[in-house]
């Protein structure tokens, strides 16, 4: 099978297709046939030796861990998937996934079905940057209906997930982006859209419950912490966000806290009856074969990407 392998940590010149085995099931794995392959800021990150390349230890590895596919082989113990079963999810993570590559093989509850509202490559869009706004919004903030929640980011894989989340949930939604991306946010239920680059947020945001810092600097952290309700929390997604927001919040009274997105099969359900529903849109600014992941990693760093970018197989 084709792989995209790192070689060293290093540009994305450094990911190269290699033919390596195709992997067999273990117990209780499935073995997938990649149709496509979400790409993430943590793929770069990975490549270029930050990220998570401390746990993948020395190259050459395989990063990307948004997949979505057919199921070719299940292992010993799987129950509730079958040859042929359309699946996506975002398997291993923080270890290897392999995602970038024509087949991989994953634990089974860490995977679900692929809903029926999106094709591959919007699936393959989803789990990663879904998960990551779920586990934050759902499971750390417990949003509740009218809940102000002000997300940095919001055009983002993740801050696009993020706001119909927060919407579905009932809260009120503010969201950063540049201007030329207020139609989109207001499209996906942003209901005060702000324009980072000619206004502080910190100034009109009034009030809010919940900050989802996708951005994740010490001065987005700072600003953010002085707009948070009293039992407010700011959540910063990128790590390495920096102690001093932390200190600070212990100073005032604010609840500060980090996340790293787990595997999630319960949640991967959740995200796709939302999907089917209609209400959560996923947005994919454009698709590259597998062999130019490269050119992939070149466009995300930019970032300014709208929504997602995801590889395909040719499957
Ligand atoms: N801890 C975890 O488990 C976890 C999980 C997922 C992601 N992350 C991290 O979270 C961050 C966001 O991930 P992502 O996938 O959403 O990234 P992304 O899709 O690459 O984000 C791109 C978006 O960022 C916006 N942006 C850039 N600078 C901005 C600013 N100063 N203010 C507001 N928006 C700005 C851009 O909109 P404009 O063009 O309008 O600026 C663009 O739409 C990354 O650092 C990623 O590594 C961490």
């Amino acid at each position: 099978m084709r792989v995209v392998e790192v070689e060293r940590a290093g540009g994305p010149e450094v990911l190269r297709v290699v033919e390596r085995d195709r992997p067999a099931p273990l117990p209780t794995e499935v073995l997938v046939r990649v149709h496509a392959a979400g790409v993430n800021p943590v793929d770069w990150k990975t490549r270029s030796g930050s990220g998570m390349a401390p746990v993948l230890g020395a190259p050459p590895f395989v990063v990307g861990w948004d997949v979505a596919g057919v199921v070719e082989e299940v292992g010993r113990g799987v129950t509730r998937f079958a040859a042929g079963d359309e699946v996506y999810g975002m398997p291993w993570f923080p270890r290897e996934a392999g995602a970038y590559a024509e087949y991989l093989t994953a634990p089974s509850r860490q995977l679900a079905s692929r809903p029926a509202a999106l094709d591959h490559v919007h699936a393959a869009a989803l789990p990663l940057a879904g998960l990551t706004a779920w586990q934050a919004l759902v499971d750390t903030a417990g949003i509740e209906p009218g809940a102000r929640v002000l997300v940095h980011a919001a055009a983002g894989g993740v801050g696009h997930l993020a706001v119909q989340i927060a919407k579905a949930h009932g809260a009120h939604v503010l969201g950063t982006a540049r201007a030329d991306k207020h139609d989109f946010l207001r499209e996906l239920g942003v209901d005060e859209p702000i324009d980072y680059t000619s206004t502080d947020f910190a100034e009109v945001a009034g009030e809010v419950d919940v900050v989802l810092d996708l951005i994740g600097s010490e001065d987005y952290g700072l600003r953010s912490l002085a707009v948070l309700a009293d039992g407010g929390l700011l959540i910063q997604v990128p790590s390495g966000a920096g102690e001093r927001v932390a200190e600070e919040g212990r100073r005032q009274g604010r609840r500060v806290t980090g996340i790293l997105v787990e595997p999630d099969g319960y949640a991967l359900g959740e995200l796709a009856a939302l999907a089917d529903a209609g209400r959560l849109r996923v947005e994919v600014e454009r698709t590259l074969p597998l062999a130019e992941a490269g050119r992939a990693h070149e466009l995300g760093e930019q970032g300014r990407t709208r929504g997602k970018l995801v590889l395909t197989t040719g499957a």
